[in-house]
């Protein structure tokens, strides 16, 4: 885990002047943590190692196996599927975390339509299908460059665009600098016509994209 980085990162910002309350910090438990006071004992840890005295946010992953969810105001899933998002039932679940781009495969897309008719808000991982799955074949995609150019952005900011539309929160991964600047800045300063989103919705079927293969879905055959 990386909390004492961020931590550090967390308290650079704050002698610069940034309040606790600009910022939204999320971390994650796994099923080896859901017995006993675990729970407890892990989110004191992480608290410590960030150098916080509370978290915004925690996902469970896999939270199927999470008796206590029952007992929190706000529950949060990862990776749920719709029948085990039902199953769930004991408490509202605010939000779903799971691997949401244009490749993302119908039964996907469905959970994304049911998580937003039940007000869940949706955090798509892999916005860019990721760091083992071919992330640099999506900006070879010559309906994402076209799309892109005729907007004078980046193809990485028109994807992120796309998933804001989508009403999804994105979280791209890098470790690079500039990187990270390209896929903040100016993501909500344009706008995609409806028809540039059923580009990228179609995107699927781009000859370059039809190979791409993503870890959780299947060999993208639509
Ligand atoms: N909840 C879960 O189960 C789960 C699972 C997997 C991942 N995640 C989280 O989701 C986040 C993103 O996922 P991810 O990193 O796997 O996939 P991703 O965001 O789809 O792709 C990351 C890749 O894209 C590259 N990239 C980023 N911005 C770029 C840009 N503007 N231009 C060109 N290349 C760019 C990065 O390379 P550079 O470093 O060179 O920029 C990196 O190789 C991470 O924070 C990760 O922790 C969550």
């Amino acid at each position: 885990m990386n909390n004492e980085a961020i931590g550090h990162a967390i308290a650079a910002a704050a002698e610069r002047g940034v309040q606790r309350s600009e910022l939204f910090v999320t971390s994650k438990l796994g099923p080896r943590f859901y017995s006993g006071n675990e729970v407890d004992v892990e989110v004191r840890t992480m608290l410590k190692q960030l150098g916080l005295d509370y978290l915004d946010l925690v996902l469970l992953h896999h939270p199927e196996g999470f008796g206590p969810l029952g007992r929190c105001r706000n529950g949060t899933a990862v990776e749920c599927r719709i029948e085990a998002l039902e199953k769930l039932g004991l408490a509202p679940v605010s939000v779903n975390q799971i691997q949401y781009n244009p490749w993302a495969p119908d039964w996907q897309q469905e959970v994304v339509d049911y998580c937003q008719k039940h007000s869940i808000a949706i955090t798509a991982w892999s916005p860019f299908q990721g760091t083992m799955m071919q992330h640099a074949s999506m900006f070879t995609v010559e309906s994402l460059q076209q799309i892109a150019r005729s907007s004078g952005k980046t193809v990485a900011q028109v994807v992120l665009r796309w998933a804001v539309q989508k009403g999804v929160v994105a979280i791209p991964g890098t470790s690079n600098p500039a990187h990270m600047d390209e896929n903040l800045a100016g993501v909500y300063s344009f706008a995609l016509s409806t028809e540039q989103m059923g580009i990228i919705d179609a995107v699927r079927s781009d000859p370059k994209a039809k190979g791409f293969t993503a870890m959780g879905f299947e060999k993208n055959e639509s």
